[in-house]
């Protein structure tokens, strides 16, 4: 038997110690130790609510803090000593801890009214609101770079897609803005789910509430939270946030896994439009000509694995009775690895994108003319005839410039009037990718009025947060 039932913390009414097996089955402090400031912070405010009470002096409360703030150095400083199979998760190993360092009889006080099951809740709240923010800002960084080459390369034209056929000419700007319009989506999505995590369920006790008449509104304030969570049995097993985050992670994953599939294709000999950055890159270890976009095809994977986490927490959150059940501490490592990997994602994200060389000749080269017909179709709206009509006639033009073997715009005027009488000389004008483009002026098309608004759209809204 790996513990006895004397060293434990909950260990009064139970006379075998675990096995070995359930130690490690059950223990969770390999990784909610990453929590450790969050538990820390938690039971500081704790003590000045209880101190409040009267159920700790002043004196008792000063020992609480400094020892609390000792044990959070030691963590710090990489000192921390794990007790195995006694250290069962991050409170009960500060709560020992604490206890070596002013006493049981104080540290014994703590927990006066309290409960793991509302520290967990309080601490992955208090941790996951921290990361958000760091989201945010890698967020953000990401969004800079977009509207910054937006900017700068506004110039380059390339060709849009449909069904991944060239269909009609943009710029290239354009095209990444499409990107960064869902980021943009992202971010003012993670501002909702940061608020809804910002509610603080500290002071209900295990289920049923604080027996104490703890002062809530204290602890919401001075942890720095937005709301006091409304009902105890819902506040300790909530775990919405979680599943919030791992959801607003799936969806930006979605969006990064989407511009790094454009990425990969247009790195490919056959697009060269873009050339990723050694910085971003690796060899094969077989072939010495390769050069791997393996930073957008990790992007790219990991999306499955945080969609992954996303699903899997749902199906273990489904259907559990009210209030805490263990089944909950497998909320925290989605919780954590998908915060890694989204911020990793998103620093990638950024760097390909800053350092990414593009090739505006390439691009201009897989410009056909054959991507104006719907210009000449226009044309002949502007001239009187609807719409429909235009549409078969700009395709009888497609098809004969196919039998002369020509490009649309090589067909002679007479070619064209054959077909329809109302082309005039004037038609050349269509036959030119840069009027095309400019042509599509209305909001959030490819002229550069458009594109320049979309871009000050972005950095109105990143200086305004
Ligand atoms: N490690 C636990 C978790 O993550 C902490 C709460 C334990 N509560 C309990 N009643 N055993 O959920």
């Amino acid at each position: 038997m790996a513990s006895t039932p004397s060293t434990l913390l909950w260990g009064g009414r139970f006379t075998e110690g675990m096995s070995d097996v359930m130690v490690t089955f059950n223990e969770s402090l390999p990784f909610d130790k990453a929590l450790h400031e969050a538990d820390i912070r938690g039971s500081i405010t704790y003590a000045k609510a209880l101190r409040q009470l009267d159920l700790l002096t002043d004196e008792e409360l000063a020992k609480i803090t400094s020892g609390l703030e000792a044990v959070e150095k030691e963590w710090a400083d990489g000192k921390f000593v794990i007790h195995p199979a006694v250290d069962e998760d991050i409170h009960t190993a500060n709560e020992r801890r604490l206890a070596e360092l002013i006493g049981p009889a104080i540290a014994g006080k703590l927990h006066t009214g309290r409960s793991r099951n509302e520290q967990i809740a309080i601490d992955m709240r208090l941790w996951a609101r921290t990361q958000l923010d760091v989201l945010s800002e890698q967020l953000r960084a990401a969004l800079a770079v977009c509207a910054a080459r937006a900017k700068a390369e506004i110039d380059v034209l390339m060709p849009g897609y449909t069904h991944f056929q060239r269909a009609q000419p943009v710029r290239f700007s354009h095209w990444l803005l499409s990107h960064a319009t869902y980021l943009m989506s992202d971010l003012q999505r993670l501002h909702g789910v940061r608020d809804r995590t910002n509610c603080c369920p500290l002071g209900v006790g295990a289920l049923a509430g604080n027996p104490f008449g703890i002062d809530r509104t204290f602890l919401t304030k001075d942890l720095g939270f937005s709301s006091v969570h409304p009902n105890s049995l819902a506040a300790v097993a909530d775990r919405d946030f979680v599943a919030e985050i791992l959801q607003w992670s799936s969806l930006l994953m979605v969006h990064l896994s989407r511009l790094s599939e454009d990425l990969i294709i247009f790195s490919t000999a056959e697009f060269s439009f873009v050339r990723v950055a050694d910085a971003f890159s690796t060899g094969s270890s077989l072939m010495p000509q390769k050069k791997n976009p393996d930073s957008l095809e990790v992007i790219r994977g990991k999306a499955g694995r945080v969609m992954g986490q996303a699903s899997g927490f749902l199906s273990t959150l489904k259907s559990l009775p009210t209030a805490y059940n263990k089944d909950l501490q497998e909320s925290v490592e989605p919780l954590l690895d998908c915060v890694k990997t989204v911020s990793h994602c998103l620093q990638i994200a950024a760097g390909v994108l800053s350092t990414l060389k593009i090739d505006p000749d390439k691009m201009k080269a897989a410009l056909s003319t054959d991507m104006l017909a719907t210009d000449v179709a226009n044309y002949l709206v502007l001239k009187g005839i609807p719409f429909r009509q235009t549409h078969h006639i700009a395709g009888a033009i497609v098809s004969k410039a196919e039998q002369k073997g020509v490009s649309i715009a090589e067909l002679e005027l007479s070619d064209l009037k054959q077909i329809s009488p109302q082309f005039e000389a004037d038609i050349v004008d269509v036959f030119d990718f840069e009027r095309s483009v400019e042509r599509r002026s209305a909001k959030g098309g490819t002229s550069r009025s458009s594109v320049l608004d979309q871009i000050s759209a972005i950095d109105a809204y990143l200086a305004g947060y």
